[in-house]
């Protein structure tokens, strides 16, 4: 079996299992922070090299706001958790999204867990919290803007495919393969758009909180089931 280099998983569904188990939705979240770390592991055993994970959107703080507050006490304890697990695990961790959104604390979380597993050589595995893909590519091409006002880019046809993907903020990491998003709903969010461009895409109708290493699995080898085209050429074909 072909495994795929990056997955990226747009987990939803929490707060639907909750309310299955005539739970509050917070406990659906509590439940799915808890399970992004089975997946890491999953992934890890299963030969998966780069793994990203939407934790939060730009468009999630429309929530009520006794759930974005709950949402962010998580991420809280959630970073000081994944600060252990990058280390015994062995994980990169790279953040996605504008940090500058987030509050101070758990903005220094984040850097820490950035910065304290940066030399490890497992799992690449990606945060991606408070991230939009609209959001994204309008930082990006601020700073590019800037660049280019000092000088750093001479003419606009030195702007190229691989100039754009070095300002958004996966620049250095492949695109994903595989996007599996979870309980029924067939839609990016605003999720990685430009990325995506040629992921295989699947949907599964199981929540967050119950995706298991099974899941993935099933997810894989339907991703094997597909011939894989990249403008009309199967993959690895010689145009
Ligand atoms: C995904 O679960 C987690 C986040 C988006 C924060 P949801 O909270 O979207 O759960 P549903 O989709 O309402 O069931
Ligand atoms: C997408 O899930 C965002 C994350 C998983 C963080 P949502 O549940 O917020 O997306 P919509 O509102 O159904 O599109
Ligand atoms: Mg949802």
């Amino acid at each position: 079996m072909e495994v795929p280099r990056h997955v990226a998983i747009i987990l939803d569904g929490n707060g639907r299992w909750a309310k299955s188990k005539g739970m509050p939705r917070n406990y659906g979240h509590v439940k799915g922070a808890a399970n992004v770390e089975t997946i890491c592991r999953a992934a890890d055993s299963l030969g998966i090299k780069y793994l990203t994970v939407y934790l939060f959107s730009t468009e999630n703080w429309k929530r009520n706001q006794e759930e974005v507050h709950a949402l962010m006490k998580l991420f809280h304890s959630y970073t000081r958790t994944a600060i252990r697990q990058a280390r015994e695990n062995n994980m990169k961790c790279r953040v996605l999204g504008d940090p500058s959104g987030l509050d101070e604390e758990l903005q220094k979380n984040l850097r820490e867990l950035v910065e304290s597993s940066k030399d490890n050589t497992g799992l690449n595995f990606q945060l991606a919290i408070n991230y939009g893909s609209r959001d994204e590519i309008v930082r990006g091409m601020r700073r590019l803007v800037r660049d280019a006002r000092e000088g750093k880019i001479g003419d606009v046809s030195e702007i190229t495919e691989e100039v754009i993907s070095s300002y958004l903020d996966t620049a250095e990491i492949p695109d994903p393969d595989l996007l599996i998003r979870t309980c029924g709903e067939q839609r990016l969010s605003n999720f990685l758009m430009w990325q995506l461009s040629y992921a295989e895409l699947y949907f599964t109708e199981v929540p967050w909180p119950a995706f298991s290493k099974k899941d993935l699995e099933a997810a894989i080898e339907a991703y094997n089931k597909r011939t894989r085209r990249f403008g009309g050429l199967k993959s690895g074909e010689e145009g």
